[in-house]
């Protein structure tokens, strides 16, 4: 009755929503933990690309339990148009469930979330879906939770403690009207009626579903690098994606969790501000972007694309006490003569193993890379691993060896039928 927990190693988009579904084949619950609409998880279905945002990517599946747990942070109006989109094109929702504690992003979380954007001398580079303002709320102790949405009066009894400071930050520092209480309540509680029948104790449908012997997969968004404690910080988002967060944000003990699948790209990309070591900013990383398809599915920014760097993801392999690796995106590399892997960094003529704690440090390091021999073939029509051309192999052999942890599954196109399973995760 494994509990396995798959984060992102990198920087986001490795591709969490693909292996997430492949995976949900042969799991019975899956459970987003933190994070919220700044995710965007691509999972193809046939000729459909769905892109989710917060519901977890087991959806696609009739049968799978689909959990949204008290870490995320819940934009009602996009979870109702989310559970909308999925009906509209034919897919269960019936068997989505919502944590009761989680907590709602409201309209002056998204306009802070922007407004304080626009006025940081140095950008972070936000989704701008207002996740930051509401993490403070919530660590502020003045969050608005999906349980407050059962009445109007809960409701309004909620905003009161809050929305009077909110408009005067709104007002007086950035000269925004505001928001009116009623229209917000007469908003949200249109949400309501979709949500309060979805809301339950996550924790303990979890656990019951444990006790019974059921696969549950735990599924991150964003990645190491963006965790709030242990990523390049500021440059982060304000949760924590690493497996750690999975025990708090589904109120599940950390000792229940079994394996944690860190999913990597074969290369790395990043969107938004902040250091990135092995960026290239050249014709290699053009072409990256174009054959990798590297734009955001949330706000549609080119990413930045780079070399593998294993320095980063030794970093990851310890955060998160990483088991195995699913490795995407591989085939997007078919073309090159060859392949760089960063496998040190240089900081001030001195020669770096482990990932630097500070983000300074970290934008004065220059990767040390080891130069492979590319395969020059088409990956994506390959089923399994011993079909794979020698020098793909070996390219994937040194990875694991650099990073010191088994791959798992390799992944040569966004649909289900192109993974190979390394080594069976359920
Ligand atoms: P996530 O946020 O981690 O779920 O990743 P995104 O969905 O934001 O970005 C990953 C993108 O890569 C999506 O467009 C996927 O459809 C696509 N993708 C996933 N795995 C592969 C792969 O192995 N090869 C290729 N070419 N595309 C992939
Ligand atoms: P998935 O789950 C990539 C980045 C933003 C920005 C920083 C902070 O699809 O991998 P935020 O809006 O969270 O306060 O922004 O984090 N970011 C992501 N980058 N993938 C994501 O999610 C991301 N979610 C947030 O670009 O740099
Ligand atoms: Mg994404």
């Amino acid at each position: 009755m494994p509990v396995v927990v798959l984060v992102g190693t990198q920087w986001g988009d490795e591709g969490k929503g693909k292996i997430t579904d492949v995976l949900a084949a042969r799991a019975d619950v899956v459970a987003r933990y933190q994070g919220g609409n700044n995710a965007g998880h691509t999972v193809v279905v046939g000729d459909t690309e769905y892109k989710l945002h917060l519901v977890p990517s087991g959806i696609l599946y009739e049968d799978k339990v689909c959990v949204i747990g008290n870490g995320v942070v819940i934009d009602p109006q996009v979870l109702c148009q989310e559970i909308q989109y999925l009906r509209d094109g034919g897919i269960n929702t019936s068997n989505l469930h919502i944590s009761d504690k989680a907590h709602l992003i409201m309209p002056y979380h998204r306009a802070l979330d922007q407004l304080e954007e626009e006025s940081r001398s140095q950008r972070i580079g936000t989704t701008g879906r207002g996740i930051g303002p509401a993490y403070v709320d919530k660590y502020q102790r003045v969050g608005i939770r999906v349980n407050d949405l059962r009445s109007r009066e809960s409701l309004a009894e909620a905003l009161d403690k809050v929305l009077p400071d909110k408009n005067r930050i709104l007002q007086k520092i950035y000269n925004h009207p505001g928001f009116e209480k009623d229209e917000i309540l007469d908003e949200y509680l249109g949400y309501a009626e979709q949500i309060v029948p979805l809301m339950t104790d996550t924790s303990l449908l979890i656990d019951e579903a444990r006790q019974k012997g059921q696969n549950i997969l735990c599924e991150g968004a964003q990645g190491t690098l963006l965790d709030i404690d242990h990523g390049t910080y500021p440059f982060v988002t304000s949760s924590n994606p690493t497996a750690g967060g999975a025990a708090a944000g589904l109120g599940m003990g950390p000792n229940r969790i079994d394996q944690v699948v860190g999913v990597v790209k074969a290369y790395c990309t990043r969107v938004g501000e902040g250091p990135f070591p092995t960026e290239l900013m050249d014709e290699t990383g053009n072409l990256i972007r174009e054959r990798g398809r590297e734009y955001g599915t949330t706000t549609g920014r080119p990413r930045r694309c780079g070399w593998f760097d294993a320095v980063m993801l030794r970093y990851s392999v310890r955060v998160n006490g990483l088991t195995g690796l699913a490795l995407t995106l591989l085939d997007v590399l078919d073309v090159l003569d060859t392949v760089k892997v960063c496998t040190a960094y240089e900081y001030k003529g001195e020669r770096l193993e482990h990932f630097p704690t500070d983000t300074a440090v970290l934008r004065e390091c220059r990767p040390i890379y080891t130069e492979l021999p590319g395969w020059k073939q088409d990956l994506s029509g390959i089923k399994s691993f011993h079909e794979l051309p020698k020098k793909a192999r070996e390219y994937l052999a040194f990875l694991s060896e650099q990073v010191g942890c088994p791959i798992q599954i390799v992944s040569v196109g966004p649909r289900r039928d192109q993974t190979m399973l390394v080594n069976s995760v359920f």
